[in-house]
């Protein structure tokens, strides 16, 4: 069985690569974004994790395949540049977001326009399946935006349920994950099981990602997290955290809880108290549970494929993703 390249390998030629990519200069507020956006260095996982799919199901043409997961990448940060937007959050990476250090109109239309980029990005070096991929890929861009337009209708509501809550991350987030997965399946010519088994552990992976964005929002060490810290808080976001709060908290508590939700501003004594409900009903490590169980179902997943596939840099790769504080 032939050795593929490490993680680490990968993610510094897609470093590399995301920053040599040849976008025209002029109209330069439409482009200067996305440059300034991809080179802020963020984790790059939905690449890497598209390279090694593809070196999992024995595709030989890592170049290629480098390449055509620059998409993914250009796609996420699409969706970051919008989500900023949405959320009205003013950091990203350490670094002023695009419509904070541009504006709105500017972030609305660089967003579009790398969207737009992904497309022969992503086909170019595999035209024998690139029908395949353009559904593929246009499915999941989709499911992100449900997820999104979900994640702000609930932000409004007063009930939201826990499998609601798992059900717009699943779209926001999951599904770009599996899709990352997926595509690399894809253009390694996988036989569909193995292409739809990839895209579910991704799914498994990407709702554990997404829980761990929320505890991170308000748990991480916020001089390694590069957002605002307790975003969600203040923009009255349904994460996991705010519903098992509400669904475990005290009369006095809810009521403290359901107050604050009224308000939707900047405001450090909201983050402050909520979070000391948070502490006082357990909820971080509540939610670190619950996380564990998503990455180890996908591990689990994962593993069973371990005759056919040559999984183990996607093993070490997922642990490593499990681990992080960023
Ligand atoms: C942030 O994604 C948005 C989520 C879906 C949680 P990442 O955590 O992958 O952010 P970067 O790309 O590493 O900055
Ligand atoms: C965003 O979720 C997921 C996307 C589809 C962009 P968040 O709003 O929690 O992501 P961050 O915390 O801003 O990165
Ligand atoms: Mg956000
Ligand atoms: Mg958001
Ligand atoms: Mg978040």
């Amino acid at each position: 069985m032939q050795m593929g390249i490490t993680s680490q390998e990968i993610f510094n030629s897609i470093s590399q690569e995301i920053v040599n990519l040849p976008f025209p200069t002029s109209p330069a507020p439409l482009y200067q974004p996305m440059s300034y956006l991809l080179g802020h260095t963020g984790k790059r996982v939905r690449p890497v994790l598209a390279v090694l799919a593809y070196q999992a199901c024995e595709g030989k043409e890592q170049d290629k395949m480098i390449s055509a997961s620059l998409a993914l990448e250009m796609v996420h940060n699409f969706t970051l540049m919008h989500d900023d937007i949405m959320d009205q959050a003013p950091v990203r990476r350490g670094q002023p977001t695009v419509h904070i250090k541009w504006d709105v109109n500017t972030a609305i239309l660089s967003g579009d326009a790398l969207f737009a980029l992904a497309y022969p990005q992503l086909i170019t070096p595999f035209p024998e399946v690139a029908a395949q991929m353009v559904r593929f890929f246009t499915d999941v861009v989709v499911g992100v935006c449900e997820g999104q337009m979900e994640d702000m209708v609930m932000a409004q509501e007063p009930h939201v349920s826990i499998p609601e809550y798992i059900e717009m991350i699943r779209k926001k987030t999951a599904v770009l994950i599996g899709g990352a997965l997926g595509l690399g399946a894809i253009a390694a010519q996988a036989k569909q099981p193995f292409v739809d088994a990839l895209y579910q552990i991704g799914e498994l992976m990407g709702t554990g990602f997404q829980l761990q964005d929320d505890l991170l929002d308000i748990y991480g060490d916020q001089t390694k997290f590069g957002k605002q810290p307790g975003g969600d808080i203040i923009e009255n976001k349904k994460t996991y955290l705010l519903l098992r709060a509400l669904e475990k908290s005290g009369r006095y508590q809810k009521e403290t809880l359901l107050n604050w939700l009224q308000y939707q501003e900047d405001n450090s004594e909201k983050v402050k108290q909520i979070k000391s409900i948070y502490d006082e009903l357990n909820i971080k490590s509540e939610t670190s549970e619950l996380i564990d169980n998503y990455y180890s179902r996908a591990q689990e997943k994962l593993n069973s494929l371990s005759d056919e596939l040559s999984i183990t840099e996607l093993q070490v790769y997922m642990n490593h993703v499990f681990l992080r504080e960023k």
